[in-house]
């Protein structure tokens, strides 16, 4: 571009890095495909719509998008670390590599949940146990007050172990005392992830003020706005004989849900669906309610 042009913007510089015509970024574009989850009644969820002599068809993903950044929020106690890990365990069981950030939990309890999800998935842990790489942040106050140093060290991870999958449990536990820069750390980690190619689950907390079902966790609105895609967990304590006939259950029992709140990847089941965690610690999407 010539300076002329641009003499209303004197003082301003230039970034034609950043600038791409439409067939070049679709160059840069990676393939869509599913990723299976290792959950059973998740995958069939994502679609795509392909074109066939001129009508367009649903066509199962069978996983959730690659290279899609999902936030995964409910209240405490909903299945959202159980799910991550049945993610991680099924991912490195196929031979990928995994980065597990856990935040909340020291990395030796999470190596024996991942251990009793991968028994409860009939799968031999020893197996592929090495695959998992955890990166300890709930132990060390360092990484989880400290965003360059984590992603860093994420980064070092990613590229010693040939990673391509990521999970975070929590994020939320890396803005616990400064929640007004949720935006911002979400937004720096979503980009990183972004940047290196990789299929990420974020875990994120709710308070329990919030509406069970919506998509908002600590920090606001800030995730949802961010990533590719939200899942929210939840459970109803059934109080009241309505919710006995919504729920097709009894008063006094506690029903799990699970909703698709958005992707914009591909396509998606919009309903809401009964969520089953059996007596072995698995996750399980269910029938929609109806
Ligand atoms: N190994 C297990 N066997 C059976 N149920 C389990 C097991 N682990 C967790 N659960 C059940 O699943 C619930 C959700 O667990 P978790 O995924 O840790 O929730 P969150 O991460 O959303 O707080 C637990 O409260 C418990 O009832
Ligand atoms: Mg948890």
């Amino acid at each position: 571009m010539e300076k002329k042009e641009l003499h209303h913007y004197p003082s301003a510089e230039l970034d034609l890095k950043s600038v791409y015509l439409g067939s070049e970024a679709l160059k840069k574009a990676p393939k869509l495909y599913g990723v299976p989850t290792g959950i059973e009644g998740l995958d069939e969820l994502f679609f795509v719509v392909e074109s066939k002599n001129g009508t367009l068809k649903k066509k199962s993903l069978g996983g959730i998008p690659a290279y899609s950044v999902f936030n995964i929020t409910g209240v405490s106690d909903t299945g959202k670390s159980l799910l991550v890990e049945q993610f991680a365990v099924k991912q490195a069981s196929q031979g990928e590599k995994v980065a597990f950030i856990t935040v909340e939990t020291p990395a030796n309890f999470v190596a024996s949940a991942l251990k009793l999800r991968a028994t409860a998935m009939r799968l031999e842990f020893e197996n592929f146990e090495d695959n998992i790489i955890l990166i300890d942040a709930a132990s060390s106050t360092r990484l989880r007050e400290n965003i360059p140093d984590l992603l860093a060290t994420l980064a070092y991870v990613i590229q010693n172990y040939k990673v391509r999958f990521t999970v975070i449990d929590s994020i939320t536990g890396l803005f616990e005392t400064k929640e007004m820069l949720a935006r911002s750390i979400v937004r720096r980690i979503f980009n990183f992830l972004k940047k290196w190619y990789q299929t990420a689950l974020l875990v994120s907390q709710k308070r329990s003020g919030h509406e069970e079902l919506t998509a908002e966790a600590a920090g606001g609105y800030a995730i949802g706005h961010i990533v590719d895609g939200t899942m929210v967990l939840a459970k109803e304590l059934i109080d009241t004989s309505y919710k006995a006939k919504i729920y097709k259950a009894s008063i006094g029992e506690v029903i799990r849900l699970f909703r698709i709140d958005g992707c914009r990847m591909c396509g998606h089941d919009t309903k809401t669906h009964f969520l089953e965690i059996t007596e072995e610690g698995l996750i399980k999407i269910g029938n929609p309610i109806s």
